[in-house]
């Protein structure tokens, strides 16, 4: 096969695309129902058999995966086939709780492996790309899950992993990779470094960003594609549907990322009622794999808030981008808010800086939020408070609360080496 190429089920027809997906549902439902003791129990509880499911509808019947299950089962409860099969496990610390462990086999790698080569494809990149993964290593799936596609593509990787920022600038500028895979808001800790050493970011020789593992905003993009000078694209995945390479935004669209159906069947659903919603419908992303043996999941309810939206360079739907995680979603004096929506404002100001922290506090019974934020280096302290004020009323109009603004100077706040955290819940300690 040319390796450059596109997979046939890319632009096959919806139809075609359908009936894999019911054939490979079926398979899927049987081999968690026969071969996982959490999923036989799930589903006989549930009043459901695997021979309940004959179209994509039926679906809905069968009850959802937590996290709760991936935890109450730690570690390796819910493989789904004898260990001596499972090649690798991956780890998620997660803030509270137990970690939730995901294990894969030599299958499974392979077609993990197939999809973020797919996603590179679809960034434009090819056998001709040198890429630095930079990513963390480890139990996290983002660096090994990045670095296995990269061989399969058959570009030359960059190991770099996360963290040693100046030596992340240091290689970009020797070894002149084509392509960076890292977390956004790594990425711009690294343009820092590589403005500070070289003068400027956007002169070296990096052409394209495959950024992902936490939410960011179409502002955000805008940020990186001028000071970095390439084409910044959407990656999304999770550890426990498969790891990167869940979905990839095509380059010639750059309008989301395309979900890869054929391997991940996606649903929408209310989060309060479980119901299924429309494509085009906001609510949680719901995702059951098709074809992993290891860890199976069936109807894995991420938390993400998205919706699904038609298929344009590919047969396959595509998601918006991650307006958040319920989890990340504050509610301040009855007004929902998400971290993008004040990254977004944030964004808006061109002497601001897109690194901030969001600490939610308490002022007598009612919750507040506070705004720490960076102007660039060459502004003054005068500046600096009209720049907070005008954050502040932007805010307002156009998110609807009212909050406090604190822009400090360049440098003031800690760069994140992974996924940023710009949530910060100070009421308990306050
Ligand atoms: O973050 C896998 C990954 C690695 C994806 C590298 C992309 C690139 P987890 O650590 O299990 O796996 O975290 C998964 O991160 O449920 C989302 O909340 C968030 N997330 C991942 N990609 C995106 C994205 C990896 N492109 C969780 N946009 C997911 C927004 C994202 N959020």
């Amino acid at each position: 096969m040319n390796k450059n190429a596109m997979e046939h089920i890319e632009t096959a027809s919806v139809d075609e695309l359908r009936q894999l997906q019911v054939e490979r549902l079926k398979k899927t439902l049987n081999h968690a129902y026969h071969n996982s003791t959490v999923y036989k129990q799930k589903f006989d509880e549930a009043g459901v058999h695997p021979d309940d499911f004959k179209h994509l509808e039926d679906l809905a019947k069968f009850p959802f995966t937590t996290k709760k299950d991936l935890r109450d089962n730690y570690p390796f409860g819910m493989f789904a086939v004898p260990q001596e099969q499972i090649v690798r496990v991956h780890a998620s610390s997660g803030t509270t709780g137990q970690p939730t462990v995901v294990g894969y086999t030599e299958h499974d790698i392979n077609i993990w492996s197939d999809v973020v080569a797919r996603s590179l494809r679809a960034a434009g990149l090819s056998s001709k790309d040198t890429i630095q993964v930079s990513y963390g290593y480890g139990l996290f799936t983002g660096g090994l899950g990045a670095h296995y596609g990269v061989e399969r593509l058959g570009a030359t990787v960059i190991p770099m992993s996360g963290g040693q920022t100046d030596k992340q600038a240091q290689l970009i500028h020797d070894f002149k990779p084509t392509a960076l895979m890292v977390t956004p808001s790594y990425c711009l800790n690294i343009i820092e470094a590589l403005e500070k050493k070289f003068g400027s970011a956007k002169d070296c020789s990096i052409k394209t960003g495959v950024f992902g593992a936490e939410p960011w905003t179409n502002e955000m993009r805008k940020e990186i594609e001028a000071r970095l000078g390439i084409d910044a694209l959407d990656i999304y995945g999770l550890s426990e549907v498969m790891g990167p390479g869940v979905a990839m935004e095509c380059l010639e669209s750059k309008d989301g990322p395309t979900i890869w159906e054929d391997h991940f069947y996606p649903e929408i659903i209310n989060p309060e009622t479980g119901e299924v919603v429309q494509d085009g419908e906001l609510g949680e992303l719901v995702f059951t794999t098709i074809t992993k043996e290891g860890m199976p999941v069936i109807r894995y309810r991420t938390r993400d808030l998205t919706r699904l939206l038609p298929g344009t360079s590919r047969t396959m739907r595509r998601m918006d981008k991650i307006v958040g995680r319920s989890d990340d979603m504050m509610i301040i004096r009855g007004v929902n808010v998400f971290p993008s929506q004040i990254e977004e404002q944030i964004l808006q100001i061109p002497q601001l800086i897109a690194n901030y922290q969001i600490h939610i506090c308490k002022q007598g019974h009612l919750d507040t939020l506070h705004i720490r934020t960076e102007m660039r280096q060459d502004s003054s302290p005068q500046l600096a408070m009209q720049l907070a004020n005008q954050l502040k009323s932007q805010i307002k109009t156009m998110v609807g609360i009212s909050v406090s603004v604190e822009v400090l100077n360049e440098g003031s706040l800690p760069r994140s080496e992974g996924k940023a955290q710009r949530v910060f819940d100070i009421r308990q300690s306050a």
